[in-house]
């Protein structure tokens, strides 16, 4: 089975990805962390993230390793470790640059696919996972929340791993990724394709008992209430 979540940053969907892959006991494919670690390669090699050109020699010839576990995805690039550098605001401001870039999404998408046909069974989160990447997704669903609830909950996260920012900062960077990732999971609005779930007043706990009652309902839960 493949349940794909997209929406905004901040919506909720990496937590509820992890909790619902975690109650499903299958893993957790965390796209984001892969357009991170292209980003987090790019400003380690001194390069800037708008030069398309030299971003596509460096997306062609890293390695990327991805340890997608039921609770956790540990990322290395080349054999580095950069599961918690690609958490970073400079990252995240790159990573927004670099990925509309198309040789950039050519290569995840790829990656994307192929660690999907390895797992088989999973819950995957990003932007354009049910939209893109897996169409013919047994479930998709697209969480959102207004842009404050989404810099709230960031920068909650953020400070409590003592990142130094402020609200502003964060909601700036949300509202500036806002306008380039929509393009990726407004299409499945549009196109009807997926449940919305608006998460501004939920708890992670409701959003994971909402998922898992639409999973229910559509009979996909049968062989594992
Ligand atoms: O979900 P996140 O905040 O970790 O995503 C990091 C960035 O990567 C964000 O700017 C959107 C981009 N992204 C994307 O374009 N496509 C995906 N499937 C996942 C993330």
């Amino acid at each position: 089975m493949i349940i794909t979540i997209d929406g905004p940053a901040g919506s909720g969907k990496s937590t509820a990805a992890r909790k619902l892959a975690a109650r499903l006991e299958v893993p957790y494919l965390d796209t984001g962390a892969m357009y991170r670690a292209v980003a987090c390669a790019v400003l380690r090699a001194k390069v800037d993230p708008d030069d398309a050109t030299a971003v596509a020699r460096i997306v062609s010839t890293i390695r990327l390793d991805l340890d997608c576990g039921p609770t956790h995805t540990r990322v290395r690039i080349d054999g580095h470790d950069v599961t918690e550098a690609i958490r970073t605001m400079p990252v995240s401001a790159a990573t927004s640059r670099i990925a509309p870039q198309p040789e950039v999404r050519k290569r995840l998408v790829e990656d994307q696919r192929r660690i999907g046909a390895k797992l088989g069974s999973f819950v995957t989160e990003g932007r354009d996972q049910g939209s893109v990447v897996f169409p013919n997704a047994d479930a998709k669903f697209v969480l959102y929340a207004s842009v404050e609830k989404r810099a709230e909950r960031r920068f909650q996260e953020m400070t409590a791993d003592g990142e130094d920012v402020t609200l502003q900062d964060v909601k700036n960077n949300i509202a500036a990724r806002d306008g380039v990732d929509a393009k990726q999971w407004a299409p499945l609005l549009e196109q009807d394709r997926a449940t919305l779930l608006d998460t501004a007043n939920m708890t992670i706990a409701t959003v994971v008992d909402e998922l898992m009652r639409e999973l229910q309902t559509r009979g996909l839960l049968s062989d594992n209430p």
